[in-house]
């Protein structure tokens, strides 16, 4: 994703892997359907994405006072926040945009536009700095050589770049390790047989799609030595709100005893929410699982339940792996140590 002079432009995750497309938006909700559509999606990448849209909204806004600005940039934050609920990304970059507004609210409205694209630009670059740190310190995490399960797209595509899990794999590759990488393919809108595969493969890392119901199956046969996934939302416990399937992931992954990482931000801690049952979960429409492109493959008129998200209990998580360094349980002390300090070491 990037900020152009025309406007925010995207590549169409929903197009992928078949065509490879770009669009790009020329008005603040038209970035607001493209997070809602998932034309981008993944936690970080929403919030960056978000930021651009606020940018953009401001930027084009035909206020003459700052009170009028701010009337606006209200209306813009209001019509991101409703786009997707559990990314917490989302409201933190939502926050950061505004309280930057209030900090330069005194600036003539030319530079206060200015200084809001550059603050949505570096949200980008930190994006990117941030996954490459979190991929140096979890690729010691992962084994020399052998499978690496993930789940999910958590890679690139979700963040501004490099990718958080992938973002460790990555770093993992480059640092030698011989790792091949089972993607589940994430049902019901198939992040991982879409995304994470045509991701990989572009870099050369050996993947294999499995479908989720052959996770447990491979753990068994020793083909996977650890899992890395990502995260939409850790509460302050450490409970980690991911992808659909995710909690499953977990519970095989402990019963097997191979380990589960979480590959996050900061960004992705709501300190707010005090453990996972205060994660709210988005529902998504019935025909993502209704249907396989135009083909319904349900009988009509039955019962569907489409949660995009699910939470792991904190116990079932070996490592939260962050830009900071590498929180252990109890997440409660470590999360919170890491958010305030900034070396990065092991807590
Ligand atoms: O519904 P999605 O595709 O936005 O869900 C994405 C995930 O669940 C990712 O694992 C998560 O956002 C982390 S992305 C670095």
């Amino acid at each position: 994703m990037e900020w152009t002079e025309h406007g925010v432009r995207f590549i169409d995750q929903t197009k992928l892997p078949g065509e490879e497309t770009y669009l790009t938006c020329t008005t603040y909700q038209q970035v607001a359907d493209a997070i809602r559509n998932m034309v981008v999606r993944g936690a970080p990448a929403i919030g960056v994405a978000a930021a651009l849209g606020i940018a953009l909204g401001v930027k084009d806004s035909k206020a003459e006072t700052v009170g009028e600005l701010k009337r606006e940039l209200d209306q813009i934050c209001e019509a991101m926040s409703k786009t997707r609920p559990t990314a917490v990304n989302l409201f933190w970059a939502i926050g950061r945009m505004r309280e930057k507004f209030e900090r330069i609210r005194i600036q003539p409205i030319a530079q206060i536009k200015q200084k809001l694209i550059e603050e949505a630009q570096r949200m980008h670059a930190e994006d990117i700095a941030a996954n490459q740190a979190m991929g140096r310190h979890g690729a010691t995490l992962l084994p020399s050589a052998g499978g690496v399960l993930t789940h999910c797209n958590a890679g690139a595509l979700a963040t501004a770049g490099y990718g958080t899990a992938l973002g460790v794999i990555r770093a993992a590759v480059e640092q030698g390790k011989r790792i091949h990488v089972y993607a589940d393919e994430t049902r019901p809108f198939l992040q991982g047989s879409r995304l994470t595969a045509w991701e990989l493969m572009k870099d050369g890392i050996p993947t294999t799609v499995i479908s989720d119901n052959m996770a447990g199956a491979m753990m068994k046969q020793g083909k996977i030595g650890a899992i890395v996934v990502g995260a939409d939302r850790i509460a302050a416990n450490g409970d980690v709100a991911n992808k659909i399937g995710t909690y499953s992931v977990a519970i095989l992954a402990k019963e097997h005893g191979i380990p589960f990482y979480v590959a996050a931000p900061l960004s992705t801690i709501d300190f707010a929410c005090v453990d996972g049952s205060g994660i709210p979960i988005e529902q998504r429409n019935a025909r993502e699982i209704t249907h396989f492109g135009d083909r319904q493959v349900v009988p009509e008129g039955v019962s569907i339940e489409n949660p995009a998200f699910d939470v792991t209990p904190a116990k079932y998580v070996s490592a939260i792996i962050t830009e900071r360094g590498v929180a252990r349980a109890p997440y409660g002390d470590s999360l919170l140590k890491l958010s305030n300090v900034e070396a990065a070491v092991e807590v």
